[in-house]
């Protein structure tokens, strides 16, 4: 070891025969665990605890503590504990708005990975990415405190993300003279809560952190404990592999390997079952069938490759198959939908506005999703199902999800991989959700696309015209109805079939449900994004003229129709101006507090980045601009009909 001042003890195997340490180390299982709790429950002293009790530290990780190397133990001296904890907290206290800090530490019998994530109810994000590939969770309660809204939120999130093994540590009971009915009284309560949560079964510690009682032996302050010291306990517990073989071959392909033409293999990793070749398998969406050729891998060709297993398959069919596809056993394949039921837990700083179209990750897939107004969220503290418009930030609820193309997933219960999923906001990159899908909804399932004869082109065709959606976005009063009036009766003239929908109109029928928050605009421009698809299918010129205040819904809507058919007009008007017109006297009204969310006053406008043609009012006359937009429609159609 080449940096003797921060060792602080080494296994006198090391030393004396590397390879019989390598490998007794080789065959120990691994544990993956997370530790949650609040601010002040002692999470540092206990982690510092059991990388210092295990007596085993990994060198790289001692040194990237922030207590000073020197002071944290030389060759021969004993670390100081104190100082530990001290670089532990620190560090997380750094690292608290990056991620989840992982430390490695191992006993005789089994190697571990804990993730340590901030306690603060902001960093909900930090606990689920920890607890994600977590097999265990440590919640820790305070013995003095005993039960917080914190302890009842990460048991949830722990059960909700499906960690299978849950251990209540009642620290600091050295702080409460070891008193039996105290910690008897925390067990209880936690008993009766973890029952209507769902969660089966959990093993109760009552330990103290700092001053070590039952983290590696029973404490002799604690003889009325009869059970395992917490070390003992994660030495013990029987971790199922993640990764189960026997349900049915599972494996998402990462990469497709085409390193020659003779050559084509799909490596990923097998999330589930066994695979050898000459096995039939079912490539997910397409459906489409083959057989197993060879397994690859970096030491040969294998007979046999079971879950946990990365590998590389060579079918004997050319079937399609890129990445994120699923390849799986031929009889029992993942279902393939595209809406669902899921729990959500939203992350984001900006609430979730139902029908705004996320990305969602899920598995290697990667889709647009919009979600429904939530069914309910629940409140942590007593599982009670509230009713909910939307979702704040580290609040927890069930919706509907909808995909804008069929996915491959399982009920998250089943499989974690093709179950569990992230929302990034498109704008931001941010990820805003985490969630879990439970179930693919029926109708899903059996509401199929119908072909139909007389299609888009035709009805195109029979009116001399292409199809365009003319997307006209500014502030209220900005003059995008004037306009858009203006360019109709032009393309009227031209005997050009068109129909424009206008905000005011449109909210007196199909939209009057909806009024001017955030969520009611994206859903009131979600809709008439579908109507204006349905006329652009009929053929039509469709006019719209809406404030359509968010880029996100402007996009999603250009995003539905095909290519070079969705014009975006911005109406450039400067607020002051339109402010002054004030043609309806609601800029007035809403000066004087009389209207809210009052786009351009108390509601965001967000003015489009690359519109197709951008009229500035102040410079050119309506009449103008009409000629103008008439003249980019006619010319953008790839012939003069
Ligand atoms: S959008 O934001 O959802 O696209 P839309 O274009 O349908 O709005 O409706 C805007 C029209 O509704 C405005 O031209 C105005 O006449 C009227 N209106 C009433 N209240 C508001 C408000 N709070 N903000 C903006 N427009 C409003």
């Amino acid at each position: 070891m080449d940096n003797p001042d921060i060792i602080y003890k080494t296994d006198a195997l090391i030393a004396s025969d590397i390879d019989s340490y390598l490998e007794t180390h080789q065959h120990k299982t691994m544990l993956r665990f997370i530790t949650c709790g609040s601010v002040d429950d002692g999470k540092s002293t206990l982690i510092g605890r059991l990388l210092y009790d295990s007596k085993m530290i990994f060198e790289d990780q001692l040194a990237s503590l922030e207590a000073d190397s020197k002071k944290v133990g030389t060759q021969g001296q004993e670390i100081d504990f104190a100082l530990l904890v001290d670089g532990l907290a620190a560090e997380r206290e750094q690292g608290i708005t990056i991620d989840v800090a992982y430390r490695f530490f191992a006993t005789e019998k089994r190697k571990f990975i804990v993730a340590d994530t901030p306690g603060h109810e902001q960093y909900t994000r930090n606990m689920i990415t920890g607890a994600s590939t977590a097999d265990l969770a440590i919640i820790l309660i305070d013995a003095r405190q005993g039960i917080l809204t914190q302890t009842r939120r990460h048991s949830y999130l722990a059960h909700l993300i499906g960690i299978k093994h849950l251990v209540v540590a009642v620290n600091k009971m050295d702080l409460v003279d070891y008193d039996e009915t105290v910690y008897n009284r925390i067990i209880s309560e936690y008993a009766a809560f973890a029952k209507e949560m769902g969660i089966e079964a959990f093993t109760p510690i009552p330990i103290s952190g700092l001053a070590g009682d039952n983290i590696t032996s029973q404490s002799s302050n604690m003889s009325w404990y009869k059970g395992p010291s917490l070390i003992e306990h994660l030495e013990n517990v029987e971790v199922m592999n993640t990764a189960n073989q026997s349900g049915p071959l599972r494996l998402t392909v990462q990469w497709v390997n085409r390193p020659n033409l003779d050559f084509r293999g799909f490596s990923g990793q097998i999330a589930s079952g066994t695979v050898k070749p000459g096995d039939e398998v079912r490539v997910l969406p397409s459906g489409k069938i083959s057989t197993v050729k060879r397994i690859v891998t970096m030491d040969g060709d294998l007979d046999r490759a079971v879950a946990g297993q990365s590998v590389t398959l060579a079918l004997n069919d050319e079937i399609d198959c890129s990445r994120g596809d699923v390849i799986a056993a031929a009889d029992a394949p993942p279902q393939v939908a595209d809406q669902f039921e899921s729990t959500i837990v939203w992350m984001g700083e900006e609430e979730l506005l139902p029908g705004r179209s996320y990305w969602m990750k899920i598995g290697a897939q990667f889709v647009s999703a919009t979600i429904q107004p939530p069914k309910y969220q629940v409140n942590v503290n007593n599982m009670e199902q509230l009713a909910a418009k939307t979702l704040q930030l580290n609040t927890i609820g069930v919706a509907e999800i909808a995909t804008d193309r069929p996915i491959i997933f399982e009920p998250y219960a089943d499989n974690r991989d093709l179950g569990g999923f992230i929302l990034i906001d498109k704008i931001s990159n941010a990820t805003v959700a985490a969630g879990m899908l439970h179930f693919s909804l029926r109708r899903s399932q059996n509401v199929h696309w119908q072909n139909i004869d007389i299609d888009r082109t035709a009805h195109a065709l029979q009116k001399h015209q292409e199809p365009r959606v003319i997307w006209f976005t500014g502030l209220s009063g900005s003059g995008k109805s004037t306009i858009a009036n203006m360019v109709e009766k032009r393309l009227y003239a031209l005997g050009k079939h068109s129909f424009l929908l206008d905000g005011d109109n449109v909210r007196h029928g199909l939209n009057k449900d909806l009024g001017f928050t955030d969520a009611d605009r994206v859903e009131n421009i979600r809709r008439i994004g579908e109507v204006a698809r349905l006329m652009a299918d009929a053929g039509l010129i469709v006019l719209t003229a809406f404030i359509s205040p968010f880029r996100a819904e402007r996009q999603l809507v250009r995003s539905m129709l095909p290519e070079g058919e969705f014009l975006e007009i911005f109406v450039d008007t400067p607020l002051s101006v339109a402010e002054e017109r004030d043609v309806k006297g609601l800029y007035k009204k809403a000066r004087a507090g009389e209207l809210k969310n009052f786009t351009g006053i108390d509601s965001d406008y967000e003015a489009p980045e690359n519109a197709d043609i951008r009229i500035d009012t102040t410079k050119m006359k309506p009449d103008e601009a009409a000629e103008l937009i008439v003249d980019k429609i006619v010319g953008s159609w790839a012939y003069t009909i």
